[in-house]
């Protein structure tokens, strides 16, 4: 899926080699300002290393057009981004931007209930608590339906239990559509809970990767 080999960026990513497995659950770990938000960025083409070679699917980003590849590699970043207006217009965005279809209300409402979030597709975005936020925008990806799945700390705003829950939702459903899910995050529970492979970022260095299920 993902090969990255002699990765440099800016001062903050010296990647010597790391592949990331399709249809696995990678989990990032490393402490804060270790580069983990900055590796999701270079995988999804929000930012381009300086030197050496990333390869999705065996294509280098940089000749994919970053549409198509957003299309296939998309990112929920640290703090949900949320657009004024409805939950069912924050949900229809993500179609809308990546040139897919609108969706029928009886579905959008089917995949809140999913993630718990019991809210109105007519209701205000603006009130929602960052817990609910999060979970729309999650709700927003799954219906985008990418490939590649990549969640930096997507459960920071939630309660343990509400986390557990979605997460293990979220892991569940991209195990049984044979999606790609990467996932920064400090919680060791998770790690043990969902991860097929955990790598441990330091210092913008790879200082271990663990296979826990093969
Ligand atoms: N655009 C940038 N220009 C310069 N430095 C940056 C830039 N973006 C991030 N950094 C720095 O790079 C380092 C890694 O940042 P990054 O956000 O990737 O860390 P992180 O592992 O995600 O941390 P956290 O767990 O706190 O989210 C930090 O020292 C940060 O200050
Ligand atoms: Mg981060």
């Amino acid at each position: 899926m993902f090969l990255l080999k002699n990765v440099r960026y800016k001062k903050i990513l010296d990647i010597a080699d790391l592949l990331i497995e399709d249809q696995k659950i990678t989990c990032i770990t490393g402490e804060s300002g270790s580069g983990k938000s900055t590796l999701l960025r270079l995988l999804n083409k929000l930012i381009s290393s300086d030197s050496g070679d990333i390869y999705f699917n065996g294509e280098q980003p940089s000749s994919i057009p970053s549409v198509s590849l957003r299309r296939k590699v998309l990112m929920l970043p640290q703090t949900p981004v949320i657009f004024p207006g409805s939950v069912r217009d924050n949900l229809l965005i993500g179609l809308l931007f990546t040139g897919q279809k609108p969706v029928d209300d009886p579905l959008m409402v089917s995949i809140l209930d999913w993630l718990h979030l019991h809210v109105d597709l007519d209701s205000d975005c603006e009130p929602l608590s960052g817990g609910e936020k999060q979970r729309l925008s999650i709700a927003r990806m799954i219906l985008i339906d990418p490939d590649v799945f990549l969640l930096d700390e997507p459960t920071s705003a939630l309660d343990e239990n509400t986390e557990q829950n979605v997460i293990d939702q979220v892991a569940q459903y991209a195990k049984e559509k044979g999606k790609t899910l990467i996932i920064v995050t400090h919680s060791k529970q998770l790690t043990q809970r969902i991860a097929d492979i955990v790598v441990e970022i330091k210092s913008g260095k790879i200082i271990s990767r663990e296979v826990l299920r093969p």
